[in-house]
């Protein structure tokens, strides 16, 4: 459907199925990057994080991609998994005998951030920094003076990876920016603004993502007794339980922006060159067509493709950490407290205002 999300911006593309949600992830003919279809676009109009793989088109995707990629093999990611069942031991001992605690600010948030910080290598005591600029980039305001913070924000971030950059050069480590730092230094892999890109990517996607993963999945559990009954009694349906979190309560929304490379028709509908086009994957993941019941959540649905992660060459490249770290993350939590539950006379669960992240602001 053409729809206009935002006033005063032109309309955009929606797409809602699942038929049409799985087609266009899958079609390179939405491209990514803005500049594949408005080659005059000047640089101070992108942000840094346009220079990222996510933003990126063939062949230059495949070539950013890679370079991360070494990180996030399942191999690796299941080399983590001591560390962070470590991490989450240690926040449940933080909140044990604390009455009623914020989810989110005291568990759902510090868990992946600390990996994320220590798999790339920065350092996890200014995750309240990164927490304010990440949020800046993924959130939207009618305020207008909000999006001269948003600048102001983007401004810092850049300035403190300079700084950090600038630090692991001199002391290169064994993690993943310094890996980084050796590609740019080879010249031709990788350029200094991409550098710049991917980490702020990474940043971005280790703070707005797996959080919600934890804190929507135990707002789901909460609100169906029965499924959570089920999962205290049988642990070993975790997995189960992760996916269908995924689909239900997905912590992202939309697909981030995608523009149609050229004039075509696309499933009955005329697309002109540059059509800017989104992906609901809350709606196409709630499709009766494939997922019987979609608005009850079942952790023993049987077949689950959702699009949680979304598809094709830009299928989420953290999935298989931010499973484990789901996983890790409920499991530890239902152990230490088979009692908890919602603070009802405190919740008055307001969603954060975005697009691409569904996500409380907090959870007592
Ligand atoms: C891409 C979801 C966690 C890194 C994506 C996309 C989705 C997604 C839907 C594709 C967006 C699009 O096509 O427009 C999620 C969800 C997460 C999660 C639901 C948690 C439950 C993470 C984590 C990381 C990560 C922990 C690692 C730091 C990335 C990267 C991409 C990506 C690098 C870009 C891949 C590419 O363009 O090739 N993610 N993500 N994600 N995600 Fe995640």
């Amino acid at each position: 459907a053409k729809v206009k999300l935002v006033s005063g911006i032109h309309d955009s593309w929606v797409a809602f199925t699942y038929e049409a949600a799985d087609a266009v992830l899958k079609d390179e003919r939405f491209v990514k990057n803005p500049r594949t279809v408005f080659p005059d676009v000047s640089e101070h109009e992108l942000m840094p994080i346009t220079h990222s793989m996510l933003f990126a088109d063939p062949p230059d995707h495949r070539r950013l991609r890679s370079l991360v990629q070494r990180g996030f093999t399942p191999k690796m990611i299941q080399r983590l998994q001591g560390r962070i069942e470590e991490i989450a031991k240690i926040q449940v001992e933080q909140m044990k005998g604390k009455g009623t605690v914020d989810l989110i600010a005291d568990y759902a948030f510090p868990i992946p951030i600390i990996v994320i910080c220590e798999l790339l290598g920065v350092p996890p005591e200014d995750r309240l920094d990164f927490q304010r600029w990440s949020n800046s980039m993924v959130e939207i305001n009618d305020d207008p003076s909000f999006y001269e913070q948003v600048e102001v924000h983007i401004k810092e971030f850049q300035l403190y990876i300079e700084q950090l950059l600038a630090e692991k050069r001199i002391h290169p480590q064994d993690d993943l920016l310094s890996e980084l730092i050796r590609a740019e230094d080879d010249g031709d892999k990788l350029s200094v603004q991409e550098l710049y890109g991917a980490i702020m990517l990474m940043i971005v996607a280790g703070h707005e993502t797996t959080v919600n993963l934890i804190a929507n999945g135990m707002l789901a559990l909460f609100t169906h007794p029965e499924q959570l009954k089920k999962l205290k009694e049988s642990p070993n349906l975790i997995d189960g339980a992760i996916e269908e979190i995924l689909r239900f309560n997905g912590p992202v929304e939309f697909s981030t922006d995608r523009y149609a490379r050229e004039s075509f028709t696309f499933m009955g509908k005329q697309l002109q060159k540059g059509d800017h086009v989104l992906v609901s994957l809350a709606s196409a993941d709630h499709d009766p067509t494939v997922f019987s019941g979609p608005d009850k959540l079942d952790i023993t649905r049987e077949r689950s493709p959702h699009l949680a992660f979304g598809k094709g060459i830009h299928y989420c490249l953290g999935a298989p950490l931010a499973r484990l770290e789901g996983k890790i993350a409920i499991q530890t939590l239902l152990n230490a407290f088979p009692e908890i539950q919602i603070n009802t006379a405190l919740a008055n669960l307001e969603w954060r205002q975005s697009f691409v992240i569904r996500g409380l602001k907090e959870l007592p």
